[in-house]
């Protein structure tokens, strides 16, 4: 089999504890490929020289560039991991494109704006590229399990999915992902939300809210409800699925509960779920959505992390923001092109939540 030529752009400096300034996330991206053994690591960009080096050094990469550019025009890439602040993706994924990888994988949220989003899925939409972006949490056993619960009928017809998260763009794009996921990648007809913003939190460059309240429906019916805030831990599970028979819950963790529990309103009792000690975070995750995107590359097959699904959930994400914007409810799809939360940050439009 030939070999399957890995570049990275960003690839970030490793620290002693990854933050919302660093992450370091190619440093995730690159043992996943090194688990496989059809690749190859061949080069990688960063425009700060040391991150570059120490990285080639750190995984064997034999070329370090300090303009991506470069790289795609000198290497015969088939994939790219594209490990950058939300800002860059369009950017980095279009010059991709424009290179013609046969893979692209970016990492998540996929941009700073819905224009960007958009842009990026109908460039992909007209070039032989395979674009994903690394919502990576799909593939944990708690959130695979919730699925194959959901699709053996243990809770009936989905009625109502109800989540917790911080916040819901950087983190909360994973958990509007998952549930896309868990209702069989339906779509949202509207959403509705309301947001605080006394103290604007920035995570990789871009901001989130401080506290908020959202809900979506999708054209299956179901509900979906989201709180996000500083303290959300304190009232209840992350995830809440309330089908017509039973109910799935998934846990903060495993040491202050059960991580996936199982109600059927017919026994009415809690039945844990084995994770096989995985969490809401790993292990495994990335090397399991790095081979699922290889995979699909290989065989034709749309992959979990297509850009088309990523679009879904970034139209939730922003659609909930221009609620707040709008004082009212969105029906999608809308024509938007800008992040309705940095216009209400840099208008001011938010001064009266301080
Ligand atoms: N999937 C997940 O669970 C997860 C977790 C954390 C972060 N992330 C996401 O990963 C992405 C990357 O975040 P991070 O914290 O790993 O990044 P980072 O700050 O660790 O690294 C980014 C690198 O990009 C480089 N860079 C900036 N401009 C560049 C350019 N023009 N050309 C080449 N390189 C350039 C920087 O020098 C830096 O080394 C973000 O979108 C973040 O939201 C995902």
């Amino acid at each position: 089999m030939a070999a399957i030529r890995v570049g990275f752009i960003g690839t970030g400096k490793k620290k002693e504890r990854p933050d919302l300034n660093g992450f370091f996330m190619a440093y995730r991206h690159a043992p996943a490929y090194q688990a496989l053994p059809q690749c190859q690591l061949v080069a990688c960009a960063d425009i700060e020289k040391d991150h570059a080096t120490a990285f080639a050094n750190a995984f064997d990469v034999p070329a370090a560039y300090t303009n991506y550019h470069d790289m795609l025009a000198s290497e015969k890439l088939d994939i790219v991991s594209i490990c950058t602040w939300p800002h860059l993706h369009e950017e980095m994924v279009l010059a991709c494109l424009e290179a013609g990888l046969p893979a692209v994988h970016s990492e998540k949220p996929m941009a700073l704006t819905f224009g960007q989003c958009r842009t990026m899925l109908d460039a992909a939409r007209n070039s032989p590229t395979q674009l994903t972006f690394n919502h990576q949490r799909r593939f944990g056993a708690p959130f695979r399990k919730t699925r194959e619960l959901i699709g053996d009928g243990q809770i009936g017809r989905i009625v109502r999915m109800d989540a917790l998260c911080g916040d819901l763009y950087d983190g909360g794009c994973h958990w509007v992902d998952l549930l896309n996921y868990f209702n069989g990648e339906a779509r949202a007809t509207w959403t509705l939300g309301q947001i605080d913003g006394r103290e604007i939190r920035y995570a990789f460059g871009a901001p989130s809210e401080y506290q908020g309240l959202f809900q979506w429906g999708y054209d299956n019916g179901v509900l979906a409800v989201m709180l996000t805030g500083p303290d959300v831990r304190e009232w209840g599970p992350p995830f809440r699925i309330t089908g017509s028979e039973g109910i799935i819950e998934i846990g903060w963790d495993a040491a202050s509960g059960p991580m996936l529990q199982v109600l059927r309103f017919t026994d009415g009792q809690w039945r844990d779920i084995d994770c096989a000690g995985e969490s809401l975070h790993g292990p495994g995750f990335h090397e399991r959505a790095i081979a699922d995107v290889l995979n699909c590359l290989a065989s034709g097959q749309t992959p979990e992390l297509c850009a088309e699904n990523q679009m879904k959930s970034m139209e939730i994400v922003f659609g909930c923001y221009e609620s707040c914007r709008r004082r009212g409810r969105v029906d999608l799809p809308m024509d938007i092109e800008d992040s309705p939360l940095l216009d209400m940050i840099e208008t001011g439009a938010l001064g009266s939540s301080r």
